[in-house]
């Protein structure tokens, strides 16, 4: 028997353990995991000199941009900036110009990326404005639904508890996820008006609207509508430990809950923000030392489900102004979120099974990604292989994305993605982007 594809001489993450061996690809998929001796020949044979394999990640939270928005990214720049970083598939955010939030928008959106990206895409919704259209979104292909809490995007109206619910129950049925920005608008839009009233416009009068409570506050909320529903809750980009204490309760009474952290929360402070300036603002912003040692203790305690990214590009132009309250807030994060995790796994904050479970086989399970996530047999061939004692600099000038510019710039990592594989393709190899647009797929759920 001859296969496609041959990996070699790997060191193996399959099953909860690190074995040696090598993997057998045939049209997309993982056809065997096995020693050498029990491999098929192949027309296509890699050696991996003892490289880590591992699944390929799945980063659950991108903001690709594209359509009116490709000065700042589009689905080729974000996908290979994805790819770059060992990340092999995305779910991307509703929004967008146009919104994603209805059946003609997502469909559109679908179309574009079609054949433009080099990892593998699928895709959020925003509330569609009519309730009915809810069960067609899902039907034509988004994955879950995204409620941004803070500012409404999309159709649904979130200051209005019962559309929520009516919203909510719909979803529920369907089994699909609503993924949730956890930030009161109310709250932020009250404290806003009183920094500006005072004149104030720098960080800290930014920080001030958008303290860890006004997290708390919607999440208790949205738990609260959540659980006369039964639908399954997934909060983003989580930074106080009054949100996980919630979270963490609705979770004991059974509740389908999940929950995410960025990388910037678990690395960044408030001090680096202030340092940094704008160029780091992001919603919700960093904070300080002791959240993020809580965010860390969190994450020990196997209480946080996914790492994602929240990469979101803007312009430089974007990102600084005389007003924080003029800035857009975002920053890019696909090809860094890989070396700093594998750095902290070196330095033993985290193990190689934690964050293959934290970066694909969670995400897989949450958003019901079908043979994702994991590597066996069966699965496909989206791998991703790590080198984990090269040393290097994050240098963002050099990022595939269009937004060159980072938090983390300048910074020492050890451990590195050196071949990406989307659907048993090499798309990137030693830190190049070698496929051509086209080369991922459209994920769908289930
Ligand atoms: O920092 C953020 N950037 N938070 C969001 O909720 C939106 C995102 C973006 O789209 O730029
Ligand atoms: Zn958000
Ligand atoms: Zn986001």
């Amino acid at each position: 028997m001859s296969v496609n594809t041959v990996l070699h001489n790997a060191k193996i993450f399959t099953e909860g353990r690190i074995v040696k061996g090598g993997v057998a690809i045939e049209e997309g998929k993982i056809i065997r995991v096995a020693k050498k001796a029990h491999l098929p020949s192949a027309s296509n044979e890699i050696n991996l000199h003892g490289y880590l394999l591992l699944p390929g990640l799945i980063d659950i939270h991108v903001h690709l941009r594209d359509q009116l928005q490709t000065y700042e990214e589009d689905f080729f720049t974000g996908t290979a900036a994805a790819v770059a970083g060992g990340i092999t598939s995305v779910l991307d955010m509703p929004n967008n110009e146009p919104v994603t939030m209805d059946c003609v928008s997502l469909r559109k959106r679908i179309e574009e990326a079609k054949c433009s990206t080099v990892a593998n895409v699928g895709f959020y919704s925003a509330f569609p404005r009519n309730e009915d259209e809810i069960t067609s979104v899902i039907n034509d292909g988004a994955v879950a639904f995204k409620l941004f809490l803070n500012t409404q995007i999309g159709g649904l109206d979130i200051k209005n508890d019962d559309a929520l619910f009516r919203a909510f129950n719909k979803v529920s049925e369907l089994g699909a996820p609503v993924a949730v920005h956890a930030e009161d608008q109310e709250a932020v839009e009250t404290a806003a008006e009183l920094e500006q009233r005072l004149g104030h416009k720098d960080i800290e009068a930014y920080l001030k609207a958008h303290k860890p409570e006004v997290e708390a506050k919607a999440v208790e909320r949205i738990l609260r509508i959540a659980r006369k529903t039964n639908v399954q809750i997934h909060l983003c980009h989580i930074s106080s430990k009054q949100a996980l204490a919630l979270i963490n309760g609705v979770r004991k009474r059974g509740l389908m809950v999940s929950c995410e952290i960025t990388p910037h929360h678990l690395l960044l402070t408030d001090e680096d923000l202030k340092r940094q300036g704008t160029m780091l603002l992001t919603n919700p912003p960093v904070r300080n030392k002791n959240i993020m040692n809580e965010l860390w203790d969190a994450v020990g305690r196997g209480q946080i489900d996914v790492i994602a990214s929240d990469h979101a590009p803007h312009l430089v132009s974007e990102k600084t102004a005389d007003s924080a309250w003029n800035v857009k807030p975002g920053i890019p994060g696909l090809e860094t979120l890989l070396p700093l995790l594998l750095t902290k796994v070196n330095e033993g904050r985290l193990t190689i099974a934690n964050l293959v479970k934290l970066t694909a086989e969670r995400p897989a399970e949450i958003f019901r990604l079908h043979n994702e996530g994991f590597l066996k047999e069966g699965c496909n061939a989206n791998l991703t292989v790590v080198d984990m004692k090269r040393r290097e600099k994050i240098k963002s000038h050099e990022f595939y994305s269009k937004a060159k510019y980072s938090p983390f710039d300048g910074w020492s990592v050890k451990g590195m993605p050196i071949k990406t594989f989307v659907n048993g393709q090499l798309v990137m190899d030693e830190g190049e982007v070698v496929a051509k647009p086209g080369a991922g797929r459209i994920i769908r759920s289930g």
